[in-house]
């Protein structure tokens, strides 16, 4: 230990700031340190740690420069064993500047596994808050919990969602499927109520966000939110992003909602993204950050392995869309045109993607293999009559009405009798309804299943993306099951209720409704926003789906929960 000259900093930034910002082994202790040295700066967005593995966490900031016209600042960096800091573990100097908007990623190594450290910031006359974090076990682990989230959309509503995660203390590690920030404009998607519960856009980012500095500003606001600050504090976090990190229905060259000839070229956009994702989260990309490559793995001891899953950049070929093969004018479908397309070879992962990951499940030893993606992965096939209903809000009375059939099928296939055939067509006449889903990549889905099968490795996939929460069985093309899927509800952003127009009663009917009609499914719940806990041990994984009552305001209450246990 010994006192820190300004010359000293000057060093020691110099080599942190060599590797975009990131310092490792900047081990020196810096409890005795001059602050002189440091600059007076506002943590203005919390603390958040993540990417933990068994001897590494990245530990996040941001820290605003008071003085203006300052570009560069100079802070501290502290992890210990107890909350005080009196002794440390490990500590350092970092500097970040206008170049990365202030944020500053200390990716801090040979730490011991298993271990809870604190952490916090130190600038000229102010500390951070404390964060906590936590690194993996290698072995021994008989006891997981993990709380999952997707679809944070801020003009919608208040995050209360990430607010009940943190105020429980038995949740070990944060996984977000993404739908972190949504790009629209402030008349945008879900923005009906912003103005009257006080959740507008800034008034320099209330436009569709197109440039770094536009994605830099909605991430700014957006980790405003007392509860997510709160959450990032509370435990590491492992990310990874779906299409609103940057646009509507991205896929590997384009989005529904990037139009070239106004707003520029994808790929610009696509970087200015990127690089504003990951300078506001804690994570570290295996190819550094000027790769789009996100996915990798995490080993919770011999428990469980958790493959974060990219399906928007990389790989994924265009969507299909229905209205391509239906004529306009009369209205008619082409089948064969369609059935050929969606059956040929489409990517959703990709090849080199999908040849990592069927390398990753055969290296692991854990008892459990968790895909952490974005979209379904079940087959959600619904009676094709319903795939032309244009006018949402009588889709409920028509799977109603449906489901009475199907019923009626069943019961009579039960006692030994052959239904009608009219009943029956019409419920085992089946289409998948969500063509941006693995529904639409059926080809690339049987190809992973096989993998799983050959290697005998169960899938435990979690899914965001759809906004409710769902509970189906994987199956492939024999019938045979590869695993089970849960899928998290958003955390804000609108669901089923608002599309189908139903209030709570009705959702309940419907969400029956759908379990009865589509085969894989066993449970959903289509109006209320939530979170999901997945408590793992070797014998079972039990997810419970909590849902809340109110994002209007700060104010909410744990209303419902579901449970399902899956044992492979
Ligand atoms: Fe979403």
């Amino acid at each position: 230990m010994r006192n820190f000259s300004r010359r000293d900093f000057l060093k020691l930034s110099a080599s942190a700031l060599a590797v975009a910002s990131v310092s490792t082994l900047l081990s020196g202790c810096v409890s005795n340190f001059s602050r002189d040295a440091l600059s007076k700066v506002s943590f203005s967005h919390g603390v958040a740690s993540g990417d933990a593995n068994q001897q590494a966490v990245i530990l996040w900031t941001r820290a605003i420069p008071v003085q203006a016209g300052v570009t560069q600042v100079n802070l501290a960096w502290q992890l210990s064993k107890d909350p005080s800091f009196k002794q440390l573990e490990r500590s350092g100097y970092v500097s970040t500047s206008a170049e990365r908007d202030f944020t500053v990623k200390v990716d801090v190594q040979q730490l011991m596994p298993d271990q809870r450290y604190y952490y916090r910031f130190v600038a000229a006359d102010s500390d951070s808050m404390t964060g906590v974090t936590r690194t993996l076990a290698t072995a021994g682990m008989t006891e997981l919990k993990l709380a999952v989230f997707s679809c944070s959309n801020y003009p919608a509503g208040y995050f209360n969602v990430y607010r009940e995660a943190a105020r429980r203390n038995d949740v070990d590690a944060v996984i977000h499927l993404g739908d972190y920030i949504y790009e629209y404009a402030a008349d945008g998607y879900a923005t009906e109520r912003a103005v009257e519960i006080g959740r507008t856009l800034a008034t320099d980012n209330a436009s569709e966000i197109i440039t770094l500095d536009d994605y830099r500003k909605r991430y700014a606001l957006y980790r405003t939110d007392a509860g997510l600050q709160q959450l990032h504090a509370a435990v590491p976090w492992y990310l990874v992003w779906d299409d609103h990190e940057i646009t509507n229905d991205t896929w590997h060259s384009g989005a529904e909602n990037h139009q070239p000839d106004s707003e520029g070229d994808f790929f610009e956009r696509r970087s200015a993204a990127v690089r504003a994702y990951y300078e506001w989260l804690p994570i570290r990309p295996p190819m550094g950050e000027d790769s789009i490559q996100i996915y990798r793995s995490f080993n919770f001891g011999e428990l469980l392995s958790l493959h974060l899953l990219d399906t928007r950049l990389i790989a994924r070929d265009q969507q299909l869309a229905y209205k391509n093969y239906t004529d306009p004018q009369t209205g008619e479908f082409a089948a064969a045109r369609y059935k050929e397309d969606i059956s040929a070879e489409r990517n959703l992962l990709g090849k080199a993607q999908l040849g990592w990951l069927t390398g990753q499940l055969q290296q692991s030893s854990a008892k459990w293999q968790l895909l952490g993606q974005q979209v379904l992965m079940s087959k959600m096939h619904i009676p094709a009559e319903l795939l032309g209903t244009r006018d949402f809000s009588t889709l409920p009375a028509k799977l109603l009405a449906l489901e009475e059939v199907k019923l009626r099928v069943l019961r009579t296939q039960q006692q030994g009798l052959e239904p009608d055939a009219e009943d029956l067509a019409r419920v085992t006449r089946l289409m998948p309804y969500n063509l941006d889903a693995w529904d639409g990549y059926p080809r690339e889905r049987e190809q992973l299943y096989a993998t799983a099968r050959a290697l005998n490795k169960p899938l435990l996939v979690i899914a965001g993306d759809t906004h409710n929460a769902w509970h189906s069985v994987l199956t492939d093309q024999h019938g045979q099951q590869v695993g089970v899927e849960f899928a998290t509800p958003s955390v804000s952003s609108p669901g089923m209720e608002k599309y189908l127009k139903i209030e709570q009663e009705q959702a309940a009917e419907v969400a029956s409704a759908f379990s009865t009609l589509i085969n894989d499914l066993q449970w959903c719940n289509l109006h209320q926003r939530g979170f999901m806990l997945l408590s793992v041990t070797v014998q079972g994984v039990q997810c419970n789906w909590q849902f809340i009552d109110n994002i209007l305001t700060e104010d909410y209450q744990v209303v419902a929960e579901h449970k399902a246990v899956y044992q492979a």
